[in-house]
Parts: C-alpha cells; sequence; structure tokens
C-alpha cells in the first residue's frame, strides 16, 4: 500500500515534468504558453507553480511510461488515464492547461486541468478523480507555499480558482488559498485553523461568487474563534480579473483597506434586492438585519449597526434599539 502510494507519486511527478517540459521548451506547447502569456502570467509564476500543458493527444502517457516499465494497472489507478469502451487506456487530459495539485509537502498528488478553448461541451477545469493520495475534501491549492505566509501575514484568504491563486501571488500577496472547485470543508477549515485564526473570503464579485461568500460566512461565523473578513471585488469580477484591470498595488489597497465583517456583508447581502422605497420590505429587512445583530454580532458591532440602519432606513435609533431589546431571546 505504501509501496503503491511512492509509485504513484512518482507517476504524478514524472507526469509533471513532462507536462512543463512540454510546455516551455516544444512546439507542441506554443499555443497554451501564448495563452497564459495573453492572461498575464509571468514565466516565474509558470516555474514557481509547475504550470504545463497536456496536448492534443490520448497516447502521451502510454507511450511515455511504455520504457520506465509501469504497470497499466498502476497508470490507471493514477487516474491519469482513463479506459475507453474497448477497454484501451487514453489519456485524461487532452489539451488543457495542466495545474499541479500539491500536497502540505509539496509533492504533486493530482493535477487540474483547464480548457483552451472556449467549447461549452466540456467542463472548463477538469480535475484528477480522487486517488489513495488525493482526497479533494482535505486539499487546499496552494497551502504548502502558504503556510509561512499565512504565520507572518497574520491570515489566510481564501480564493475561488486557482488562476486567483496564482494571480495574488504574482501580486505580491502570498497567503492565498482555494479549495477545489467546492465549498469550504471543515477538513480544510482544520488544517488552515491549526496556522491562522485570521480567514478573509475573497471570492469573485459575480452572483455565484457572492451566494458562495454568503455560505462561507454562514458556515464560519458560529465558530468563535475564527475572526472572519470579507472583501467584496467590484464590478462582478475575480480578484485575477481585477489586477489586470486595475493593478497589483489596487488590488494590495483593497485587501487592506476593504476588509468588511462578516456582519457588514451579510447586512448588505440581505439588503441587495430591498426596495427601502416600500415600507412592507423595510420593515421586513430591519426585522431580519436585527435577528442577524442578535444571533451574529458583538455588543459593539450591534450598537454600530443599529446606527448604520438607523441612518439608512431613516428610523429613529431609540425605537429601533427598543425593537431590538424585545426580541424574543433565542437559544
Ligand atoms: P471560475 O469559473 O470562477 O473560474 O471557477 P476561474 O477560476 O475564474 O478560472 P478562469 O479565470 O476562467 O481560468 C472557480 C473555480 O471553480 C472550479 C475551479 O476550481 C475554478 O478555479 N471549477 C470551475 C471547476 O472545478 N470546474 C469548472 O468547470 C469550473
Ligand atoms: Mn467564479
Ligand atoms: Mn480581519
Ligand atoms: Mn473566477
Ligand atoms: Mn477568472
Amino acid at each position: 500500500r505504501s509501496d503503491e502510494e511512492q509509485q504513484l507519486r512518482k507517476l504524478y511527478e514524472q507526469s509533471q515534468n513532462l507536462y512543463h517540459h512540454i510546455l516551455v521548451n516544444t512546439q507542441l506547447g506554443q499555443k497554451a504558453l501564448k495563452y497564459l502569456h495573453q492572461r498575464g502570467m509571468t514565466d516565474e509564476m509558470i516555474a514557481t507553480f509547475g504550470i504545463g500543458y497536456a496536448p492534443e493527444k490520448t497516447d502521451l502517457l502510454t507511450l511515455f511510461f511504455k520504457d520506465k516499465q509501469v504497470a497499466p494497472a498502476l497508470l490507471e489507478k493514477s487516474g491519469l488515464l482513463t479506459s475507453t469502451q474497448n477497454n484501451t487506456l487514453i489519456d485524461r487530459f487532452v489539451d488543457r492547461v495542466m495545474f499541479p495539485i500539491r500536497d502540505q509537502g509539496g509533492q504533486t498528488i493530482a493535477f487540474s486541468g483547464r480548457v483552451l478553448s472556449k467549447d461549452p461541451n466540456k467542463p472548463k477545469y477538469l480535475n484528477s478523480p480522487e486517488t489513495s493520495l488525493f482526497n479533494k475534501r482535505k486539499i487546499l491549492f496552494n497551502f504548502d507555499l502558504a503556510k509561512a505566509e499565512i504565520r507572518k501575514n497574520s491570515g489566510v484568504l481564501l480564493f475561488e480558482g486557482f488562476m486567483d491563486v496564482i494571480a495574488a501571488y504574482q501580486a505580491g500577496v502570498k497567503n492565498g488559498v482555494a479549495s477545489m472547485g467546492t465549498s469550504l470543508t471543515d477538513e480544510q477549515l482544520y488544517l488552515l485553523q491549526r496556522v491562522t485564526n485570521h480567514l478573509v473570503i475573497c471570492y469573485d464579485g459575480d452572483d455565484p461568487g457572492q451566494k458562495a461568500t454568503n455560505r462561507a460566512v454562514d458556515m464560519l461565523m458560529p465558530n468563535r474563534r475564527l475572526d472572519i473578513g470579507v472583501v467584496v471585488l467590484p464590478d462582478a469580477q475575480d480578484p485575477d480579473e481585477f489586477i489586470k484591470s486595475h493593478s497589483p498595488e489596487a488590488f494590495r489597497k483593497l485587501l487592506t483597506d476593504g476588509e468588511q465583517t462578516s456582519v457588514r456583508f451579510k447586512l448588505d447581502y440581505l439588503r441587495r434586492d430591498v426596495n427601502l422605497n416600500n415600507d412592507k420590505f423595510k420593515v421586513d429587512y430591519l426585522n431580519q438585519a436585527l435577528q442577524l445583530l442578535q444571533s451574529a454580532a458583538t455588543p459593539s458591532e450591534q450598537s454600530l449597526y443599529m446606527q448604520h440602519l438607523a441612518t439608512e432606513l431613516g428610523i429613529d435609533l431609540a425605537a429601533i434599539k427598543t425593537q431590538f431589546e424585545q426580541l424574543p431571546s433565542r437559544r
């Protein structure tokens, strides 16, 4: 079993080196390299993250591993190959930019491959299947490199995508991680809590990203040992797009000056589609906001946000406070 793990690790390392070599040194990789450069990624980042390219061939790995005496069963187990209806093994990753997924020790244990084309029939990102090495609930992209930064930066930044982590890194923000295309799991949270008590959610500014932020805040807010911050990106951009359309400096400034409390995020999120000219909506919103303050805010936050609400809604602060005191107590 541990012998098999060793063999799988070696297989992943060799494949990563091959994909990287194809990207940076060969004609086959030109198209993908141009794509990454056009997206603004530097050669330094391509090297740091070991990015590669799986060309438009379905027998690349079979041929590559043939003379390396690797058992076909192991190749199939790795998930790098997949078997067809007539039982031949072909490459799983074809014509994709390859992002190595590393474990905490920095070894590659899986890949995520991004399509180059805008073909709507293909998933944009394709991940390795789970193996004895790769459990996606337990892995955070870039945690191995970010760990030291998280400790000294006193906090972790949680992004949605690999490209966001890499673009932030390139902009000098090295304490970023991303989960594997899913919401944050308890196992990932446990890993993070061992190195920090400050977590900042920096998901995409679009609707799905804000929805995911709301869910993450709901999951994390009851955790009293964690200080949660939220950064909302303007104009529905994701961090990668923001850095490109503004600047690295603007991004770093947004992270330091734009971090909001989780309560503030929830209040803004609650109010998103509320028409405050309608008294009924206004009163409903106030009730929900007060319940949120009751269940999730510190006393000073309660005071601060009741003042905000009074101003925002044009309602007397004393009335808001009385109503807050009269809420049925929870728990
Ligand atoms: P996004 O759609 O926001 O992608 O999905 P992105 O990170 O901005 O990627 P680019 O900039 O278009 O290259 C966010 C994350 O969701 C997961 C991936 O982990 C991705 O980074 N995802 C997305 C998938 O796993 N599969 C998909 O088909 C799409
Ligand atoms: Mn997104
Ligand atoms: Mn903070
Ligand atoms: Mn995105
Ligand atoms: Mn993006």
